[in-house]
């Protein structure tokens, strides 16, 4: 049994997540985690929202609250939204918790003793309205590079182009939309990167992720690791201190949220064992606290990679203390709406809430794990959609189950049956079976979801062809015993579509085991075919589930493809 600690990255709190971030982080990191504990393997699972910076206080600002108010709202809302999407997280924490205040101030006391953190001034706009200054985000105006309107001090929303604030053509304040700005020098804490340059090439010299990753992180260091700016201009997030009182010059600044909120992965810990979720943080984040044999798993979209392999290590390594750092790290491509971006406010795709409104999680799950983004961009159509829950959850799945079931609880009298011999097909099927087991748990190992989708998919048809050829219903008149066999196989076959099926679709999993007694914790993964061929005692009673997944119509999609826009959107 090995010691698994699974990370996603942590949602920003602005609002419930769309399909496609659900798609690259949240879901696999889940679907992975559901998979281990499977195989017996001891799994924390953690996850938090982000929600410091810019994008938490406009958001705030947007919906007319007070952002830690907001942050508490949607909090719960993104909490519940990933329960009811199954995300199985052991704790759910905040960047914005105590826990994380804590340890950020650790890291960046303990970084400025080795003296990697520095003082410098710099010249920053300053908004004589506001009477503050402004982080880049705040300042809007004219992009130099294709004229669009509203470009933001930071980035052309339009473009693409990175700016600086003063680039800006008619800059504004985002705040009072005064044009009354000035530069001004102010101080900020620097993380000195360039320092660490041979330490963090080193390590990431040993790790083993896939190319995306260690290209991403190479680039990175090859163009030569630069200072980084640790603070920002804002209220909201994690107050610079110094000996617990605020730092002179720096009363109006917080530490940037990228400097916290990979802290908040090691804090998410801190708080699950306050609320008695976990014995010891330490056990699963410090090496010298009994984390030494802990696989560390990170998920995340390729947006993330350089912080994660380059920023956040900085800090960690900077530290000189025994933190657990990554082993393995799975990232992943855009899920695209029909090739373009998803876009909440031109209400271009949807969003996990509204997905549920549709549909149940177990159709959003499948279709996002089997089209995962992993070697390239994955485009969601609804068409696309449609098409594969239909083929390989009604027909090829929920079919199965619900004939076999259905069958056996009217000839059967809702009893496995007993009696008759296995013969040449059950052999051949037990063999088939071992085969595809191999694989899929190589799959998972592997972290190859789409693969694990396909392997899973395939398993189900070879539990329909089976029942195909050996078509108890015929068998049932002339051949009673070798009914009983297949009948008693296919509901062992069925039985185990339910386990195997628990780490994408865990609902309809459940219920499928629930029909054989089972189901409410994680079903162990077979021994083998032969066991899980023969897992149910004869004679043992069982409950044919309902439907397990009605068919999507195409009425359905055409709403959908008005409300949320289609191919032509
Ligand atoms: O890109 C994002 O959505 C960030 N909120 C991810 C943060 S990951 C971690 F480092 F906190
Ligand atoms: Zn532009």
């Amino acid at each position: 049994m090995a010691r698994i600690l699974v990370t996603s990255a942590l949602p920003y709190i602005n609002g419930v997540k769309h399909l496609g971030n659900l798609a690259g982080s949240m879901l696999p990191a889940d679907v992975f985690s559901r998979a281990m504990r499977m195989m017996g393997h001891d799994v924390l699972s953690l996850c938090a929202t982000d929600e410091h910076g810019t994008p938490a206080e406009l958001a705030a600002a947007e919906a007319g609250v007070d952002v830690r108010r907001y942050c508490n709202e949607q909090h719960e809302r993104q909490k519940r939204a990933g329960d009811q999407f199954g995300l199985d997280w052991d704790w759910f924490g905040r960047s914005s918790s105590p826990q994380n205040h804590a340890l950020t101030q650790h890291f960046a006391e303990v970084l400025e003793e080795r003296g990697l953190i520095e003082e410098r001034s710099s010249t920053q706009i300053y908004s004589n309205a506001d009477g503050r200054f402004l982080p880049d985000r705040y300042v809007v105006g004219t992009c130099p590079n294709c004229g669009h309107e509203r470009a933001r001090g930071d980035q052309c929303e339009n473009c693409g182009k990175l700016l600086d604030p003063t680039d800006l053509i008619d800059p504004k304040s985002a705040i009072s939309g005064s044009t009354d700005l000035e530069p001004r020098e102010t101080s900020h804490l620097y993380l000195l990167q360039s320092q660490m340059q041979d330490a963090i090439r080193d390590w990431v010299d040993r790790q083993s992720w896939p190319s995306l990753a260690t290209s991403i992180a190479k680039k990175w260091l090859d163009e030569g690791l630069k200072d980084r700016a640790i603070t920002r201009d804002l209220e909201w997030g994690v107050p610079v201190l110094k000996d617990g009182k605020p730092r002179p010059g720096f009363e109006n600044k917080v530490f940037y949220v990228w400097f916290d909120a990979p802290i908040e992965y090691f804090a998410c810990a801190i708080e699950a064992e306050r609320e008695g979720v976990l014995d010891s943080w330490e056990r699963w984040w410090r090496v010298d606290g009994g984390a030494d044999d802990v696989t560390y798993v990170e998920f995340m979209g390729k947006d993330n990679v350089a912080f994660h392999t380059v920023s956040f290590p900085a800090t960690v390594l900077g530290s000189g203390e025994a933190w657990k750092t990554v082993d393995r790290l799975k990232a992943f491509n855009w899920v695209t709406w029909y090739g373009g971006k998803f876009s909440t406010s031109e209400k271009r795709g949807i969003f996990m809430d509204q997905a549920l409104e549709l549909l149940p999680a177990d159709y959003w799950r499948w279709y996002l794990t089997a089209n995962a983004p992993e070697s390239s961009d994955a485009a969601f159509t609804l068409e696309g959609f449609q098409a594969a829950a239909n083929a390989d959850l009604a027909n090829n799945l929920g079919n199965f189950v619900n004939r076999i079931t259905r069958f056996a609880a009217s000839r059967f009298d809702g009893h496995v049956p007993e009696g008759g011999e296995a013969g040449p097909l059950e052999a051949q099927l037990e063999k088939d079976l071992q085969a595809r087991l191999d694989a899929l748990r190589g799959h998972y190992d592997a972290m190859e979801f789409r693969k694990a989708a396909a392997e899973t998919r395939a398993i189900w048809a070879l539990g329909n062809n089976y029942l195909q050829e050996a078509a108890p219903w015929t068998a049932f008149k002339t051949d009673p015993q070798a009914a009983a066999v297949s009948v008693r196989t296919g509901l062992n076959l069925a039985r185990l579509f339910g386990a195997l099926s628990w780490p994408v679709i865990p609902f309809a999993a459940d219920a499928i085991l629930e029909a054989f007694g089972e189901g409410g914790e994680a079903p162990r993964w077979p021994a083998s075919a032969a066991q899980a061929l023969d897992t149910l005692k004869p004679g043992s009673k069982f409950e044919a589930p309902d439907v397990l997944f009605a068919k999507i119509e195409d009425e359905q999609v055409e709403g959908w493809r008005t409300k949320f826009g289609g191919a032509d959107s």
